[in-house]
Order: structure tokens, then C-alpha cells, then sequence
């Protein structure tokens, strides 16, 4: 199996710039770029932050942008993102309910979506309602898991970020813990590459299509930073699992 991971393009309207970069036209790039190189993947998840101003015309230029990608999409909300506006645009677009999360199967594994947006925060939110959903699909034993949420439940040792990840962390680190067999965790959010293990489960973060996070350690306040943008191939054939962080030419 070899799925895609893109994230936190940040759309807004055609030829409008965001922290000084084009979002469309590094989007564009990016699914050139993977149509090059993996038009033999079996889903490109793009985790969040599709949107960086909420806006049905970013959705739109979205809908417009991925059109040429050839392996199939799965799209995920992130903070910048309104679930309305989304809808509005992505009618067919899988969701429980008011949630955009939904779970696939793929070989032995099952991939699951999650919907972490917390309308007017910048912090992200499971619910009781996405738990319980998140709960049934785990117990459903179809294999190990692999999930893929827009903000992290772990913290990547930048204050800035830390203070706005997942909130209770906790509750969801248990739920994962009972049932056993998550295996991966795919975020977006940070806007950099960062691979570690949280509570025994393995995590991978994604660069921006757009803009980066600079590397201020320690820092108290946000910045930006430019290094390339890129994508993560995520490849696995049974229990091992395999990610290569793909700049965007
Ligand atoms: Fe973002």
C-alpha cells in the first residue's frame, strides 16, 4: 500500500499570497509532483487546513486544483478550515453526521479520519460524539489502524505549537491504549517534519505545501519559515511501515 500525505495547503482566493507564497500555486506543484511520481498510490490524505480564510472560494479553487491528481483524495479539516463552507462545496465528501471523519479500509489496514476542528479555536477538539464513532470503528477489529487527524495529540518541543494541539490528549491516549491496535499516527498542523513515538505509537508530522514553521526551539512566539515544501509517501506491506518525507520540486 502506498498512500500520500499532503497538508496544510492554506487556500484563500486565486493569486492571493499567504506569509508571502502563492498556496494555489504550491498546491499545484505538489499534485504534479505526485502525479509524477506515485499515480500508483492508493489515497492521497490531505490533513487540514485546506483552507487558510474558511472562504467557499477557497474550497472551490480546491475542488478545481485537485481535479488532475490521479489517485483519489481523502480531504481533513484543520483550524484555518469551516466546516459549512466545506460542505458546501465537498457535498459528497465522507463525514459522520456534522463530522468530516470516516474510515477506510485498504489491504490489512484500516485508515481512519479524524475531525479535530474546534470552530473558533486554534487548539483542536474531539468531542464525546467523535469519540464514541472513533471507539466503534476501533472495535471493529479490521486490522491495524492508521490514523490521520489535522492536530497532534503529542507535543513536538515548540512551545508555540505545543500549547495548541489536541486538548485532553489524554482521554484520547486511553481510548487508543484499550483497544491496541493504532499503529501510526499522521498529523498536520506543526508545518514540520517531525517523527517520533507518542505513548508507544509511532507519529509522523508534515511540512506545508505552503509555509513553514521556523526552527525556534524554545521560542515563545510563532514564526515563519521557508524551507521546501514536501509531501509524505507513506508506504507499508503488513505490519512494517515506511515514511519518506518528499520535498516538492
Ligand atoms: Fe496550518
Amino acid at each position: 500500500m502506498k498512500l500520500i500525505q499532503l497538508t496544510d495547503p492554506h487556500l484563500c482566493g486565486r493569486g492571493e499570497l499567504v506569509c508571502g507564497r502563492d498556496p494555489a500555486k504550491s498546491l499545484t506543484a505538489a499534485v504534479a509532483d505526485i502525479n509524477r511520481h506515485h499515480a500508483d498510490a492508493d489515497l492521497v490524505i490531505i490533513t487540514g487546513d485546506l483552507s487558510d480564510d474558511g472562504s467557499p472560494q477557497s474550497y472551490r479553487l480546491l475542488a478545481e486544483i485537485i481535479v488532475p491528481l490521479v489517485p483519489p483524495a481523502r480531504l481533513l479539516l484543520g483550524n484555518h478550515d469551516d466546516r459549512s463552507a466545506f460542505r458546501s462545496v465537498f457535498q459528497d465528501a465522507p463525514a459522520d453526521d456534522d463530522f468530516i471523519q470516516s474510515v477506510m479500509n485498504i489491504g490489512d489496514h484500516r485508515l481512519v479520519f479524524l475531525d479535530t476542528l474546534d470552530e473558533g479555536a486554534v487548539a483542536g477538539r474531539l468531542c464525546e460524539r467523535r469519540l464514541a464513532w472513533l471507539d466503534r470503528c476501533l472495535a471493529e477489529k479490521t486490522g491495524p489502524a492508521l490514523v490521520f487527524m489535522h492536530h497532534p495529540p503529542f507535543d513536538i518541543g515548540m512551545p508555540p505549537l505545543d500549547g495548541v494541539k489536541l486538548a485532553d490528549p489524554r482521554v484520547f491516549a486511553d481510548l487508543l491504549r484499550r483497544h491496541g491496535n493504532v499503529r501510526h499516527i499522521f498529523a498536520g498542523h506543526v508545518h514540520r517534519l517531525c517523527s517520533g513515538t507518542w505513548n508507544g505509537i509511532a507519529f509522523n508530522t508534515g511540512r506545508s505545501t505552503n509555509h513553514q514553521t521556523a526552527p525556534l526551539f524554545g521560542a515563545k512566539d510563532f514564526a515563519v519559515g521557508f524551507d521546501a515544501p514536501a509531501y509524505n509517501v507513506i508506504l507499508t506491506d503488513g505490519a512494517d511501515i515506511t515514511v519518506h518525507a518528499q520535498e516538492i520540486a
